[in-house]
C-alpha cells in the first residue's frame, strides 16, 4: 500500500480534531440540550461525563489509531479477522451522519444570504417551515425538492469535496487552520454582543444556575452522556482514522485532553452568548426567558433570526457573523465525515484515495438529495435520532469491551504513556472498562425503552422502521458486506507497533 498521508505538524492535527468534534452540535445542540434538562443542572452532568467518559474514550481511539496505524476497520481486523465489520460499522455511520449533516450545513448556507436582508421576513418561524423547507403534509409525501435548499447543498457539497480531495495535510490539515481561528475570532464577537445586551445576565445566570430537582433524574445524565459523545465525534471512527496520521514519535495523551477541553470550552463558552441574547429576546419581548425558545432546530434557525431582527444595531453584521460560524463549523466537521469512510476503502482495497472520495462524495450527495425534498426534515429528524443515539452507543459500548476487557485497556495505557507528555494512570482503565460501558448500558435500556413507548417524534410507525430501524439496519448488514470482501493491501500483515522508547 501507498504510504500513508501524515499530518504537517502537531497543530496542524490537533485543529483537525478540534474540528471535527467542534460543530453544529456545540452551538445549537449544547444549548438545546443545556436549557431542556435545567440549565445548570446539566452542566454537572456534562462535565462528569467529559471526565469519566469523554476523555477516556478520546484516549482509547487515539491510542489504538496511533498503536496500530490503521482505521477502525483495520484495528478490528487486525484483532480479529472475523470482528471487521465491527470496524465498518462506526464509518459507515459517519456516511450516514454525513449525509444529513450537510444538509443543516446547506441551511446555514442559506442563511448567511438572508442575513444580508433580513430575508426571513417578519414571521421566520413560517419563512423556515414554508417558505424556506416548504415542508410537505408528512413523511411520505415527498413532493420534489425545495429549491432554495438544493441550491445551498450543491455548494456545500462542492466545497466540502475541493477540500477532502486535496488529502490529509494538503486538505483537511489547511482547511482547518484557517476554519478554526476564524470561527474563534466570530465567536468571540458573538460572545461579546450576547453578554453586553440588556437582559442578557437573565439568560445567562439560567444557564448558569444548577436546577438541583432535575440533577437527580437519570435521563439528564443520559442526556449528558449522550451529547458528550456526539459533541467529541467519538465513536465514528474518525479519531481513530486521525490518529492513524500521525507520525511516529507523537504525543497522544496531551493532545486527547487539548482537544476534548478545548470542545467543551468552547461550547461552555459560547453558551454565554446564546443565553445572552435569549436573555434580551425575553426581555425586550416582555415575556418569560423559558418561553422564548423553540424546538431542537428551530433554535438556530427560528429563535435566532427572530433575535437578530431585535438588535438594537448592526443586525445585518451580526446575522452574517453567526450563520457563518456555523457554516465553519460544520464543514470542518463534515470534511472529517468523508475522511472516516474514505480511510477505510482506502486502506482495505488499496484504492486510490482521489477515488475513494469521488465515490464517498457521490455516493453521500446522492443519499443527501433525500433531504432536500419536502419531507425531507422529516426523514432528517428520523434517521438522526437512529443514527446517532444507537449507533454511538452500541459502538461505544463495543468499543469499551473489546479494547478494555478483551485486548487490554492496559496494554493501550503502557503505549501512549512514554509517548506522552504525560502519563495516565489506573483510573483511566476504570473508566473503559466500568464506568462508560456501565453508563452506556444504562442510556441504551432507556433509549430503546422510551423509543417502545412513543413512536419517536410521534412520527408513524412506517417511518420509524423504514427509515430510523432501516437506517441502523442498513448499516449493519453494509458493514458485514464489506467485511467479508477479501483485502487487497497488506496492511493485516503489518505489526502492530509496540511501545517505544
Ligand atoms: N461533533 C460534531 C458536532 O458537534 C458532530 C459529530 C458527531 C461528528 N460525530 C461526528 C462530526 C463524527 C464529525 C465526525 O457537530
Amino acid at each position: 500500500m501507498a504510504n500513508k498521508d501524515q499530518w504537517g505538524s502537531r497543530i496542524g492535527f490537533i485543529l483537525a480534531c478540534i474540528g471535527s468534534a467542534v460543530g453544529l452540535g456545540n452551538i445549537w445542540r449544547f444549548s438545546y440540550m443545556t436549557y431542556e434538562n435545567g440549565g445548570g443542572a446539566f452542566l454537572i452532568p456534562y462535565f462528569v461525563a467529559l471526565l469519566t467518559a469523554g476523555i477516556p474514550i478520546m484516549l482509547l481511539e487515539f491510542g489504538v489509531g496511533h498503536k496500530f496505524q490503521a482505521s477502525s476497520v483495520g484495528v478490528f481486523a487486525k484483532l480479529n479477522k472475523k470482528w471487521e465489520a465491527l470496524g465498518w460499522w462506526p464509518q459507515l455511520a459517519s456516511f450516514g451522519l454525513m449525509s444529513y449533516y450537510v444538509v443543516i450545513l446547506a441551511w446555514a448556507l442559506s442563511y448567511v444570504g438572508y442575513a444580508f436582508t433580513g430575508g426571513w421576513g417578519a414571521d421566520p418561524n413560517a419563512f423556515f417551515f414554508g417558505n424556506y423547507l416548504q415542508l410537505s403534509s408528512g413523511f411520505w409525501d415527498l413532493q420534489g425538492f425545495s429549491m432554495p435548499v438544493l441550491i445551498s447543498f450543491v455548494l456545500i457539497w462542492a466545497i466540502n469535496y475541493i477540500i477532502t480531495v486535496q488529502g490529509v495535510s494538503a486538505g483537511i490539515e489547511k482547511a482547518c487552520k484557517v476554519f478554526m481561528p476564524l470561527l474563534f475570532a466570530l465567536s468571540i464577537v458573538i460572545v461579546i454582543r450576547g453578554i453586553t445586551l440588556p437582559g442578557a445576565w437573565e439568560g445567562i445566570n439560567w444557564y448558569l444556575e444548577p436546577n438541583f430537582s432535575k440533577i437527580a433524574n437519570a435521563q439528564v445524565w443520559v442526556a449528558a452522556y449522550g451529547q458528550i459523545f456526539f459533541t467529541l465525534s467519538v465513536a465514528f471512527g474518525v479519531m481513530i482514522a486521525y490518529a492513524s496520521y500521525l507520525p511516529r514519535k507523537s504525543d497522544i495523551v496531551n493532545n486527547a485532553f487539548i482537544t476534548c477541553l478545548a470542545n467543551c470550552g468552547y461550547s461552555f463558552f459560547m453558551g454565554f452568548g446564546t443565553f445572552g441574547i435569549l436573555g434580551y429576546m425575553a426581555k425586550t419581548q416582555g415575556v418569560a426567558f423559558q418561553d422564548v425558545v423553540s424546538a431542537s432546530i428551530g433554535l438556530a434557525f427560528i429563535t435566532f433570526p427572530k433575535a437578530i431582527d431585535l438588535l438594537p444595531a448592526a443586525n445585518a453584521l451580526f446575522g452574517v457573523m453567526f450563520f457563518v460560524a456555523l457554516v465553519v463549523a460544520g464543514l470542518s466537521s463534515s470534511i472529517s465525515l468523508v475522511e472516516a469512510f474514505v480511510s477505510g476503502i482506502v486502506e482495505k482495497f488499496d484504492m486510490p484515495r482521489k477515488k475513494a472520495v469521488n465515490i464517498v462524495s457521490a455516493v453521500g450527495f446522492l443519499v443527501g438529495l433525500l433531504y432536500t425534498t419536502k419531507a425531507g426534515l422529516f426523514i432528517f429528524d428520523t434517521v438522526d435520532h437512529y443514527v446517532s443515539n444507537y449507533i454511538i452507543i452500541i459502538v461505544g459500548l463495543y468499543e469499551c469491551i473489546i479494547i478494555g476487557w478483551v485486548y487490554g485497556a492496559e496494554k493501550i495505557r503502557n503505549y501512549v504513556n512514554p509517548l506522552s507528555d504525560f502519563a495516565i494512570g489506573k483510573w483511566w482503565d476504570l473508566c473503559i472498562k466500568v464506568i462508560t460501558p456501565v453508563l452506556l448500558g444504562v442510556s441504551f435500556v432507556q433509549l430503546v425503552y422510551t423509543d417502545i413507548v412513543n413512536p419517536y417524534g410521534g412520527y408513524p410507525w412506517s417511518g420509524i422502521i423504514a427509515l430510523g430501524w432501516g437506517a441502523v439496519a442498513a448499516v449493519i448488514i453494509a458493514g458485514i458486506v464489506l467485511a467479508s470482501k477479501p483485502w487487497k493491501s497488506d496492511v493485516l500483515s503489518r505489526p502492530v507497533e509496540e511501545v517505544q522508547e
